[in-house]
C-alpha cells in the first residue's frame, strides 16, 4: 500500500499544475498481461534484443524478426488498455494532463481514449515495406505476405535498436516537456537514451510512479514504487 500522504501530494501537484505531461513505459501496461523489458519477467530476460528487434536483425535474419513482432501482435490480440490508461485519458479530458509521450507502441493510451499522444517508438500496427515505405495492413504482415508494390519485406513501423526516433514526434514531445510544470513518468526503467533524457528537460515538478527503482530518482520531486494502476486510481479518487 502505498502511504495516503504521498498520495494527496500527487493529488496536490495535479490540482496545482496548468500544464501537466505523462511519460509512459512498458510498466503501464503489464496490468494488460504485456510483459515489459527489463523486470524479471521483462522480454529481454528471455531474448536478446539485437537478434530480434535490431536494424541487423530486419535486414540478416528476417524469418526471426517477423517472427518475434508476430508473436507481438498476437499477443495484442488477447489484451486490451487497463485502468492506468484509462484514468490517464480521464485526466485529459478533465483538462488535468495535457498530453501522454509514450515509449510504448501497443497503442493502449489511443485506445482507452487519450487523444493527444506522442509515440516515441511507434505502433506495432503501422506495418509498412522496409525497401519502399508502402503501408500495409498487419493481416499482410501476420500471413507473411510480401511488399503488393516492390516484393520487398514488411516490417512494423516501430524504433528498433540501431534506429533513430521519429525526428517530428521528437520535437513535439520535447516541446511538451519543456512546457510542463509537471512530469509524471510511470512505468519505465529509464534505461533507454534519448527518452530518458526527457525528465531531465522538464522545468517544473518531476513525479515518477514505478514498481521498482531506478538510476534516475533523484532527480524527481517524488517517487512511489508502486503499481501504476492502483496509485493512478487512488489519486483519482480524491480527485
Ligand atoms: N506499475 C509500475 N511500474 C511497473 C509495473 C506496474 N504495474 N510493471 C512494471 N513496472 C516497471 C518495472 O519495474 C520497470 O522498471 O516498469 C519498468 C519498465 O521498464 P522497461 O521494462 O525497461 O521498459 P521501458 O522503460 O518502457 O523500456 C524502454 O526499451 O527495449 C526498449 O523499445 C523498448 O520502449 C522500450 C524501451
Amino acid at each position: 500500500m502505498v502511504d495516503s500522504k504521498v498520495i494527496e501530494e500527487l493529488r496536490d501537484y495535479l490540482n496545482q499544475s496548468k500544464y501537466a505531461v505523462v511519460l509512459t513505459g512498458a510498466g503501464i501496461s503489464t496490468e494488460s498481461g504485456i510483459p515489459d523489458f527489463r523486470s524479471k519477467d521483462g522480454w529481454w530476460n528471455k531474448i536478446n534484443p539485437a537478434e530480434v528487434a535490431s536494424v541487423n536483425a530486419l535486414e540478416n535474419n528476417y524469418e526471426l524478426f517477423r517472427e518475434f513482432y508476430k508473436y507481438r501482435i498476437k499477443m495484442l490480440d488477447g489484451c486490451k488498455f487497463n485502468r492506468g490508461h484509462r484514468i490517464l485519458a480521464d485526466w485529459e479530458d478533465k483538462g488535468l494532463v495535457k498530453s501522454v509521450v509514450t515509449q510504448n507502441i501497443d497503442g493502449f493510451h489511443k485506445d482507452a481514449g487519450s487523444k493527444r499522444v506522442y509515440e516515441l517508438h511507434g505502433s506495432i500496427s503501422a506495418i509498412r515495406c522496409y525497401v519502399c515505405e508502402k503501408e500495409h495492413s498487419v493481416e499482410d504482415f501476420v500471413n507473411d505476405k510480401r511488399c503488393e508494390v516492390c516484393g520487398g519485406n514488411l516490417r512494423p513501423g516501430v524504433v528498433l535498436f540501431g534506429e533513430g526516433l521519429p525526428s517530428d514526434v521528437w520535437q513535439e514531445a520535447y516541446d511538451e516537456i519543456l512546457k510542463s510544470d509537471l512530469l509524471l513518468v510511470i512505468g519505465t526503467s529509464l534505461n533507454v537514451s534519448p527518452v530518458n533524457s526527457l525528465p531531465t528537460v522538464a522545468k517544473g515538478k518531476r513525479v515518477l510512479i514505478n514498481a521498482e527503482k531506478t538510476f534516475m530518482d533523484d532527480i524527481f520531486d517524488l517517487v512511489i514504487n508502486a503499481g501504476a494502476g492502483m496509485v493512478l486510481e487512488s489519486v483519482d479518487r480524491g480527485l
